[in-house]
């Protein structure tokens, strides 16, 4: 898959992509991360790329003419499935979208600042809007890099196991069970027998049983997506 991403600030977005198992994805050949600088988009010597809005008002506008001069460049290279606006008033991501996205070959991200970009590249060329929660950010470099881990790991053969990601909370409208790991028993807190019990059966169904009572204790909401499902 190849995510491309405009931005004025590439810098912010060197280092999410740089670690762990986005790094990993990008090494195995499955995911392709490009940063484009609106700059070298933008208008005189200082590359400029906003300007006041319409109407008076706090706060500077992404223009049009540099947004869709980089995206048409980039249209000409590539067939994009989906070209993506980062923006607090759009559709808030969860774990269908990711999956969802997880599917298609080519993306485009956009990532917004000041008041936001003109409406009018929402307009015609924006295919799809995205929030990551009900909070406004400075810019959308934090949500784009939120988006790509969430739909990177994904990707087959980007986690070690690939079921591993089957089983995080959201997959299956429930939260994830609780983990330990080794010593068995921390300062005389003992892990709970049927985990130690070598017992699959048992265990699966502990998990599951965890599961519920996490959600139905923290997110009861998403039992109701079951219930409809
Ligand atoms: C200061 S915000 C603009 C907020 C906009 N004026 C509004 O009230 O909806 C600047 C940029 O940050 C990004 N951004 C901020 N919060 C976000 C969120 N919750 N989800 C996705 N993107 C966000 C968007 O790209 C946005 O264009």
């Amino acid at each position: 898959m190849q995510i491309h991403i405009i931005t004025v600030h590439t810098e912010l977005l060197a280092s999410p992509f740089e670690h762990s198992i986005m790094k990993r994805a990008q090494e195995k050949g499955l995911l392709e991360v490009h940063i484009h600088d609106l700059r070298n988009y933008g208008f005189g010597r200082h590359q400029q790329v906003d300007d006041y809005q319409f109407g008076g008002g706090a706060g500077m506008v992404m223009m049009a003419e540099p947004l869709v001069a980089c995206i048409e460049k980039l249209q000409q290279e590539l067939r994009f499935d989906e070209i993506i606006y980062l923006t607090p008033d759009g559709q808030r991501l969860n774990q269908g979208t990711a999956n969802q996205l997880s599917m298609h070959q080519n993306l485009l991200l956009i990532c917004g600042h000041y008041k936001g970009i003109d409406e009018r590249v929402r307009e015609h060329f924006v295919t799809m809007e995205i929030s990551i929660g009900d909070y406004v950010l400075s810019g959308g470099e934090l949500p784009a890099a939120v988006l790509v881990d969430a739909i990177g790991r994904l990707l087959p053969g980007v986690l070690g196991d690939e079921t591993s990601a089957l089983f995080d909370s959201f997959q299956d409208n429930l939260l994830a069970p609780p983990v330990y790991t080794r010593p068995a028993e921390f300062r005389g807190w003992k892990v709970p027998d049927v985990l130690m019990s070598g017992n699959f059966a048992k265990i699966e169904d502990w998990r599951h049983e965890q599961a519920l009572q996490r959600t139905q204790q923290r997110r009861p909401d998403l039992l109701q997506n079951l219930d409809n499902q």
